[in-house]
């Protein structure tokens, strides 16, 4: 099952917004890319980017949730550990090569972000910075 980003599912925050985009076509690149293919250097790449990106997403996110005391900020960030641990899961799985183990990971995966996305991101909503009358400034080196 892919994902694809809809306008349902903005948080009013361009940037955050477009961390989604970047997440949900990562994993599709993932899916499309990994399958089949038993390359370790290959699914280690995808994985890693990731990895990375989820890291950089979820950081903004912690940003934001602390800059506006958000009081459902330890759940969410526990939510966002266990996506971490996730995909951990995938970098380990990934290896030994079966493919339909593979996909359904992705598949689980992709779900649980979703679900993410649509429930506990869309509580940060009130906080967007594209709100009429939202802080525009935002500090990331926090
Ligand atoms: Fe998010
Ligand atoms: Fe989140």
């Amino acid at each position: 099952m892919d994902i694809e980003w809809d306008e349902r599912y903005s948080v009013d925050d361009e940037e955050l917004d477009m961390h989604h985009k970047g997440l949900f076509y990562l994993l599709s690149l993932i899916r499309s890319r990994c399958s089949g293919v038993n390359d370790s250097e290959y699914n280690s790449y995808y994985i890693t980017q990731l990895e990375h990106f989820s890291n950089t997403h979820f950081r903004l996110e912690r940003i934001l949730m602390l800059d506006n005391g958000y009081m459902g900020m330890m759940r969410h960030i526990a939510e966002h550990d266990e996506f971490t641990k996730q995909v951990a899961r995938m970098r380990s799985e990934f290896s030994d090569g079966d493919e339909s183990h593979q996909n359904e990971l992705i598949d689980f995966i992709s779900k649980w972000l979703l679900h993410h996305v649509i429930i506990e991101d869309a509580n940060l909503k009130p906080f967007g910075r594209d709100k009429v009358g939202g802080r525009r400034e935002f500090d990331h080196g926090t």
